[in-house]
């Protein structure tokens, strides 16, 4: 039988995945790699799932990169496949119809610190380090990782931390804008929480329009201020918008379908 690689926790609306392979400070090796997309492949669409978490188990690392020990047989056919699917992968998650907060307790190195950038939001532990350091490897990043740290950081720092290979802080991290809140060692997971829930209560179409139309602004092929109006239409639209008009005169909590 195969090792499990990542624990999967419903709380109510929302499910919690930890990459669960201390040993190896929860490196991206294939098999959380299909997990992961068994994953996000069953639940995306699925309204009555309200937001996910990532995590790492342990108190040491969120996730130290691809799994460095599975590279000793990749060519650059099989690096190039491996890449994509990486990226593939990543995609999932940033395309995903509800919100998806990385809880960093730890390393996010190289494809951790990937994937961590491809969540919609980021809450750091105080002991959460990240770095690119792809290049005391010989390589370069290969799940996004060049193009998703400018998004995030702009393009002087995201230079700086893949040419050098150094890590930084939980609180270089927010001053940076890579996260947006720190939170106490442990305490990381609970605090992606409280955001989700705070999200669980708006119309859930909206959510998931306004995370297509954030997505949009760096899809080289979309306008963006096009596909906004034709989704402010279609949401306004919704039975969800005239539930929320409702019981905003009613004052009243809105009672939303996803329809
Ligand atoms: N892949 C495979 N195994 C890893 C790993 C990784 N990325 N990172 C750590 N491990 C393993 C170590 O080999 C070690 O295993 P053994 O006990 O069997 O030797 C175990 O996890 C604990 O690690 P360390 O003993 O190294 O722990 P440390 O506290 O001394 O150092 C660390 C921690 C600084 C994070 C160090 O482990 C490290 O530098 N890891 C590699 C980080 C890295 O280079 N990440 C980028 C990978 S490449 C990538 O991600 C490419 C991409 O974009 C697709």
């Amino acid at each position: 039988m195969s090792e499990q690689v990542i624990n999967i926790e419903r709380i109510d609306d929302f499910f919690i995945l930890t990459i669960n392979r201390p040993q190896a400070l929860n490196a991206l090796n294939r098999q959380v790699f299909n997990d992961l997309e068994n994953f996000l492949d069953k639940y995306n669409g699925d309204y009555t799932v309200k937001g996910l978490i990532i995590t790492g188990e342990g108190h040491k690392a969120f996730v130290a990169g691809a799994d460095i020990k599975e590279f000793e047989s990749l060519d650059h056919i099989s690096g190039s496949i491996l890449s994509k699917r990486g990226q593939d992968i990543f995609f999932k998650i940033e395309r995903f119809h509800a919100p998806v907060i990385a809880a960093v307790n730890g390393f996010a190195l190289g494809g951790g610190c990937e994937l961590a950038m491809a969540c919609h939001i980021r809450v750091a532990g105080v002991n959460a380090r990240f770095g690119q350091p792809e290049a005391n490897l010989g390589l370069v990043p290969g799940y996004g990782g060049t193009q998703r740290l400018i998004q995030l950081i702009g393009k002087g720092k995201a230079l700086e931390m893949l040419l050098t290979s150094e890590m930084i802080h939980a609180d270089e991290a927010l001053r940076l804008g890579l996260v947006t809140h720190v939170v106490d060692s442990g305490q990381e997971v609970a605090a992606a929480l409280e955001i989700l829930k705070k999200i669980s209560k708006k119309g859930p179409l909206a959510v998931s329009k306004c995370i297509q139309l954030v997505n949009a602004f760096f899809e080289k092929q979309t306008d963006g201020f096009k596909q906004e109006y034709e989704e402010f239409g279609s949401t306004i639209g919704s039975e969800d918008s005239k539930e929320g008009a409702r019981a905003f005169v009613e004052k009243r909590k809105a009672e939303f379908k996803a329809k």
